[in-house]
């Protein structure tokens, strides 16, 4: 289920598919598909030629040779011409049928490219934009467990939103300064905000003590009315990750498998740091990452690909289940 975007060069992806942006043709080029035919060697281009072309939109499946990966599935996505001319259909159309190619072939894990964001001059954000959607929607919609990877080449290229990069970026400046004024104002209460916070702190393990993680996060889910399946993929997390939480009462996730499902249940920024802390953990105002999540959470935007979009552009650790590819 989870879909994850990482750094890296895709032909040393060992997940069981990795695709190829190709040209009509099949017969090799430039970028990724000169690097992935370069890694595999002469066999694959031997194969695709009996393949006879590929249609635009279209995907076509071989095998992979001397690469890590099973599979290399080829998609030829649009060439940009200003995006009148159907190119965002032609291009989810790569994602589709890419997937339903490494569905039908039982893979595991699948390795795309930033299709058509290289010489076919789609524009990176545009291009990201449709990615994610596009794979989101299939892994919600599929019963399959298949983990996804878009892989980003050059961390340059790498362009999202300008306007929600520049909200974030603004919110985790100014609350990083608030945290160093807060600190130096700390020393004039300290002592009556320690014995304040000695007692909410008993009051709260008192009444909250007997549940644990586990069983609050499930307690959660029966009161939002969501099913254990739309909750872990809404969170980013494996199926089989989400069967370990639920059968074992004691089971201590990640920090950022936590905040995947804060995400998903849709939690205020309070409800949040009880769920963290049942793991164990609280939001930090001098991490990063954390005060990106609490953004999103005091904005009450719950898309977690948007939010891991954001935390790879600030090189900041993805929330959801992540096995590097
Ligand atoms: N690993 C991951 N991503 C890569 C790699 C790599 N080894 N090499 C390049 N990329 C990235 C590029 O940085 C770009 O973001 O892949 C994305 C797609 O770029 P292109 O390879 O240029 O593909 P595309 O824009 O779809 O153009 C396809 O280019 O190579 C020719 O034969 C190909 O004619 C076809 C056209």
């Amino acid at each position: 289920m989870p879909l994850f975007i990482i750094q890296g060069d895709i032909t040393r992806s060992d997940c069981d598919a990795i695709v190829n942006a190709a040209n009509n043709s099949l017969l090799g080029g430039g970028g990724v598909d000169g690097a992935i035919h370069r890694a595999a060697g002469p066999e694959l281009l031997n194969e695709c030629r009996t393949l006879h072309g590929c249609d635009t939109g279209e995907a076509k499946i071989t095998g992979a040779y001397n690469l890590d990966a099973k599979y290399v599935i080829h998609t030829v996505g649009p060439i940009w011409r200003g995006g009148n001319r159907g190119e965002e259909e032609l291009l989810r159309s790569c994602y589709r049928n890419s997937l339903k190619l490494a569905v039908e072939h039982e893979c595991k894990s699948v390795a795309f490219p930033m299709i058509s964001a290289g010489v076919y001059g789609y524009p990176f954000d545009e291009a990201l934009e449709v990615a994610v959607s596009e794979i989101s929607s299939f892994l919600n919609s599929s019963q399959d467990d298949l983990t996804v990877y878009i892989t980003i080449f050059s961390k340059r290229d790498y362009k999202i939103s300008r306007e929600l990069f520049d909200d974030v970026n603004k919110y985790v400046k100014d609350r990083m300064v608030f945290k160093e004024h807060r600190f130096m104002c700390m020393g004039m209460n300290a002592a009556a905000d320690a014995c304040a916070a000695d007692s909410s702190v008993e009051e709260f393990v008192k009444t909250h003590i007997d549940e644990s993680f586990s069983r609050m996060l499930l307690r959660l889910i029966d009161e939002k009315g969501m099913t254990d399946v739309e909750c872990y993929k809404k969170a980013n997390i494996d199926r089989k990750l989400f069967s370990k939480i639920r059968s074992n009462e004691s089971y201590h996730p990640k920090k950022t498998t936590v905040l995947g499902f804060a995400i998903a249940l849709k939690l205020t920024l309070d409800e949040t740091d009880e769920l963290l802390m049942k793991a164990g953990y609280a939001l930090s105002d001098s991490n990063c990452g954390d005060l990106v999540v609490e953004y999103f959470l005091n904005n009450r935007i719950y898309d977690i690909n948007k939010i891991n979009e954001v935390l790879f552009a600030m090189d900041q650790e993805l929330i959801g289940e992540y096995y590097p590819a």
